[in-house]
C-alpha cells in the first residue's frame, strides 16, 4: 500500500472520522480501487466487499461498539489524480441521477451557487417560553471545578462500549487530571448526575444522537454513563452501521446513533466509508434521515465540522443532469439547517417530542491562541483555559450567529445545549496522541507528537460526560 500523504486539512479529516479496524478499511480499500479500475464487474465485486466486510467484522468485533474511519477516498482520489483519468471518463455517458447520493456520487459539471433556496420555512410566531431551559440561570456561564469525589461519572474500563478512539488511558495517557472537573453553572448548581433517574426518564423511549462523529462521542458517553446498572444479559447493542442501536430490556428503553454528519442527504453518509475531500449534499432532502429519526422520543442533534472543510456541492433533487451547485461551507450549512428546521418546525410536537441542539465543539489546534508565541497544539496540555473570555478561532463566530438565527424561530422546539464556551476552557481534555490511529505512523510523525496529535475529539470519561450531565438537567 502507498504511504500515505497527509496534509493538515486531509489530517482534520481523518480525524473526524472513525473506524472499525485497520485491517477493514484496508480490505475495503483494495477492494474500492479494484472497483474504480473495474467498474462493469460492479455486481460481483459488490458482493465480494459484502462478503469481506462481515468476515472482517467478525474477526474484528471488538466486543464493543467500534467506530468507522478511515482516509479510504484519499486512496482513491490519489489514484485517480495519478493516472490522470479525465473528468469525462469517470462519468458514464448517459448520465442518470442516482436515487440516493452515495460516496460514488459524482458532478457531470459544477457551476456557482445560484441562491435557491429548498423549502420555506414555517414562519409562525413563536409562543411561550424555551422549553425546559430555566430561564432564571444561563446553565452554560460558570467555571470548571476540581472534583476527584464527584468525577468520573465512570471508569474507563468499565464500559464495554468504549471507543479506542477515545479510550485515552488505555492508549497510554499518563494523566488523568481531565477526568476530575465538574462544570458549575455561575448562579444555580447543576443537578446531580442519577443514572436511575435518567433511565427512568427513558423508559419506554427512544434516545437519538443524530450528527457526526463528536455526537457520537457524546453517544458512547452517555452509553458508558448508563450502561453500569444494567446487566450484562439484559442490555444489547446492533451491529455497527449508519443507526446504531444500544438497548436496554427492563427499561423497554434505546440510546441510538443516527450517523448524518451533513444533516440532510449527502455522499458522506456511509459511516464506514465516507467521501470527505468532494462532499455532495441535496440541500432539500432531510427525508431520507428523518425516516430514520422521526419515530425518536428525545433527539439530539448537531452538526459543523463538516462544513469547515471549504466549499460544498449541491445537488438538488430535480437536477437530472448531475450538475452541481458549489456553495461555501457556512452557506452550505445555512441551506442544511434550514431544511432541519423546515422539518422540525412542522413534524415536532413539543409536548411529545424533546429536540436538543448541541453547538459547536471546540479544537484546540494551535497554542499560540491560549499561549502566545507558542508553536505547538493540545499535546501535552494538562491544565484549563482561565480566562473566562477566551474563544479559539476553531469556533467560527458566522456560524454561531447563523445557528442562532436558525434556532431562533423554533425556541419552543428546540433546546439549545450551548457548549461551546465551557468547552472552550477544556484544552486539556483531547485524545491528543493518545487514542488509536489508523493510519501507519512515520518516523518523522513519531518523533513529532503534536504533528498528528487528535485535538478534535475528546477523552472519555471526560468532557462529553458533562455535556450529557447537562442534557440530563434539561430532560
Ligand atoms: C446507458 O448506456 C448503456 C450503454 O451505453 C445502455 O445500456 C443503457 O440502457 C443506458 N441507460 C440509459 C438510462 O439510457
Ligand atoms: C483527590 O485529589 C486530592 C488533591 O489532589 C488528593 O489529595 C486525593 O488523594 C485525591 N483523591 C482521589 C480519590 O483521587
Ligand atoms: C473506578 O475504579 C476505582 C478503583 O478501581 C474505584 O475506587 C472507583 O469507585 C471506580 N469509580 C466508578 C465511578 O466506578
Ligand atoms: C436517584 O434517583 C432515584 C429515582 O428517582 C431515587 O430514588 C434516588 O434516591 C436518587 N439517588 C440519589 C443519590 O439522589
Ligand atoms: C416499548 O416502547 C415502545 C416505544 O418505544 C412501545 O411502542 C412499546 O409498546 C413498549 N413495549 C412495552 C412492553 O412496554
Ligand atoms: C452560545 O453561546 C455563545 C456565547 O457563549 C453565543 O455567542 C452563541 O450565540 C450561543 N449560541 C446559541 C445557538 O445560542
Ligand atoms: C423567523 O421568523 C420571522 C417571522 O416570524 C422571519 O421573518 C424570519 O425570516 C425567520 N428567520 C429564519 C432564520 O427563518
Amino acid at each position: 500500500m502507498r504511504k500515505i500523504r497527509i496534509s493538515s486539512q486531509h489530517r482534520l479529516f481523518l480525524l473526524l472520522s472513525v473506524n472499525l479496524s485497520l485491517s477493514l478499511s484496508l480490505c475495503l480499500c483494495r477492494m474500492m480501487q479494484r472497483w474504480h479500475k473495474k467498474r462493469t464487474h460492479f455486481p460481483l465485486l459488490a458482493a465480494l466487499i459484502f462478503f469481506v466486510f462481515i468476515v472482517c467484522s467478525i474477526l474484528y468485533n471488538e466486543r464493543s461498539i467500534q467506530q468507522i474511519h478511515q482516509n479510504l477516498d484519499h486512496h482513491v482520489d490519489d489514484s485517480l489524480k495519478k493516472t490522470s483519468v479525465p473528468e469525462s471518463t469517470t462519468v458514464p455517458p448517459n448520465y442518470s441521477l442516482p436515487v440516493v447520493l452515495d460516496r460514488f456520487s459524482t458532478c457531470r459539471s459544477t457551476v456557482k451557487y445560484s441562491g435557491r433556496k429548498a423549502g420555506k420555512i414555517v414562519h409562525r410566531p413563536e409562543l411561550g417560553h424555551q422549553r425546559g431551559i430555566e430561564e432564571s440561570c444561563d446553565f452554560f456561564s460558570g467555571k470548571w471545578v476540581f472534583d476527584n469525589t464527584s468525577h468520573p461519572l465512570y471508569n474507563e474500563s468499565d464500559c464495554p462500549y468504549m471507543s479506542d478512539q477515545l479510550a485515552c488511558h488505555k492508549h497510554g495517557r499518563p494523566d488523568l487530571g481531565y477526568q476530575y472537573w465538574r462544570w458549575q453553572p455561575r448562579n444555580c448548581n447543576l443537578k446531580r448526575w442519577n443514572v436511575t433517574e435518567m433511565w427512568e426518564k427513558l423508559r419506554g423511549k427512544r434516545l437519538m444522537f443524530v450528527g457526526d462523529s463528536l455526537n457520537r462521542g457524546q453517544w458512547i458517553s452517555m452509553i458508558c454513563l448508563l450502561q453500569s446498572i444494567i446487566p450484562a444479559d439484559k442490555r444489547s447493542i446492533s451491529p455497527n452501521a449508519a443507526l446504531t442501536v444500544f438497548r436496554a430490556e427492563e427499561y423497554n428503553a434505546t440510546v441510538e446513533f443516527l450517523w448524518a454528519p451533513l444533516l440532510v442527504e449527502s455522499n458522506s453518509d456511509d459511516p464506514v466509508n465516507h467521501r470527505l475531500d468532494e462532499r455532495i449534499m441535496r440541500p432539500d432532502s432531510v427525508l431520507k434521515h428523518a425516516s430514520q429519526w422521526e419515530q425518536a422520543d428525545i433527539l439530539v442533534f448537531n452538526t459543523y465540522l463538516w462544513w469547515r472543510q471549504g466549499p460544498v456541492k449541491l445537488l438538488w433533487s430535480s437536477e437530472t443532469n448531475g450538475i452541481c451547485e458549489e456553495i461555501d461551507g457556512l452557506g452550505g450549512m445555512e441551506l442544511a439547517m434550514e431544511a432541519w428546521a423546515s422539518w422540525v418546525a412542522s413534524n415536532v410536537n413539543p409536548l411529545k417530542k424533546r429536540v436538543f441542539f448541541v453547538t459547536t465543539s471546540p479544537t484546540h489546534l494551535w497554542s499560540r491562541e491560549w499561549e502566545p508565541r507558542s508553536e505547538g497544539n493540545c499535546y501535552n496540555e494538562k491544565t484549563l483555559i482561565i480566562d473566562e473570555a477566551y474563544w479559539g478561532s476553531g469556533s467560527d463566530l458566522p456560524t454561531m450567529r447563523m445557528v442562532e438565527k436558525v434556532l431562533s424561530n423554533l425556541s419552543s422546539k428546540v433546546s439549545v445545549i450551548n457548549i461551546t464556551q465551557l468547552t472552550e476552557y477544556r484544552k486539556d481534555g483531547h485524545p491528543s496522541i493518545y487514542r488509536k490511529f489508523w493510519e501507519t505512523l512515520s518516523p518523522e510523525q513519531l518523533s513529532n507528537p503534536a504533528s498528528y496529535s487528535d485535538c478534535i475529539h475528546w477523552c472519555l470519561p471526560g468532557v462529553p460526560d458533562v455535556w450529557n450531565e447537562l442534557l440530563f438537567q434539561f430532560l
